[in-house]
């Protein structure tokens, strides 16, 4: 699930046999890639759209694990533009019942964080980290030179989903303060995760970070996703099916 228009055409590109299905007035493409059966969506924006993306997703299609790819705002003091983050758990961050339940809690629930799959997101961060050794392989120098990319980190964290495009320096100082480990804060990752725990499907999380949710949130915004963020999340859900057992492989 992509919730970026390059980011899912970057991967019907490499999926040359697939077909359309129409549910809930979304696309669903589906095919095959690197020699697994594979389903792409492009989820829209927000929390309810991935929501109900996700739901059709393990409801009409049966996947067996769903990852998410997009971008993010850093938050972290140390994630910077171009940096990517493979979620450990993801927490709604404008869920808030109080005083009937804690803050960030989801009522019934009995938690606020939603773990991403450990194996499913080891995987994905060993071929983020692949991937972003050599960035120059995948972006061209002269991208890295003008987005000012210099040696981009992998990070495993917390990442927090929310309806708001965090454009502010004092939102993201609030987000900071209120949910201090977040790394970065994005619009749907955590609203896929608690559908994925409704189903126990395995679920994660790679974002590329586009800005510093502040407001110095860079104006490149469309030429950021087109140029680097949709070609680190074609690489890097390339090498790891590359490197996941094919069907049929049990592991023991
Ligand atoms: N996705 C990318 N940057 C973001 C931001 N600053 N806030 C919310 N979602 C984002």
């Amino acid at each position: 699930m992509s919730a970026l228009h390059e980011e899912l055409a970057a991967v019907l590109a490499d999926m040359p046999n697939e077909q359309r299905v129409k549910v809930a007035g979304r696309d669903f493409w589906v095919g095959h890639w690197q020699g697994h059966a594979v389903v792409a969506v492009l989820s829209r924006i927000g929390k309810v759209a991935a929501a109900t993306t996700a739901t059709v997703m393990l409801e009409r299609f049966g996947v067996g694990a769903l990852v998410f790819t997009g971008v993010a705002g850093g938050l972290g003091p140390q994630v910077r533009v171009g940096d990517v983050v493979v979620a450990n758990g993801l927490v709604q961050h404008d869920m808030d019942a109080s005083p009937l339940f804690p803050r960030h809690e989801v009522p019934l629930y009995g938690r606020a964080v939603f773990d991403s799959d450990a194996h499913l997101s080891g995987a994905l961060a060993t071929a983020a980290q692949q991937v972003l050794q050599v960035p120059e392989r995948h972006l061209g120098s002269a991208t890295l030179a003008q987005f000012h990319l210099h040696a981009p980190q992998v990070h495993r964290g917390l990442l927090v989903s929310g309806d708001r495009f965090v454009s502010t320096t004092a939102e993201s100082e609030a987000l900071r303060s209120a949910l201090p480990t977040a790394l970065a804060v994005e619009m749907e990752g955590a609203a896929v995760a608690q559908v994925c725990l409704d189903y126990g499907v395995p679920f994660a999380a790679v974002r590329t970070i586009s800005d510093r949710a502040d407001d110095t949130a860079h104006t490149d915004f469309n030429r950021f996703i087109a140029q680097v963020a949709s070609r680190y999340s074609h690489a890097i859900l390339s090498q790891w099916l590359a490197q996941r057992p094919a069907p049929g492989v049990r592991l023991t």
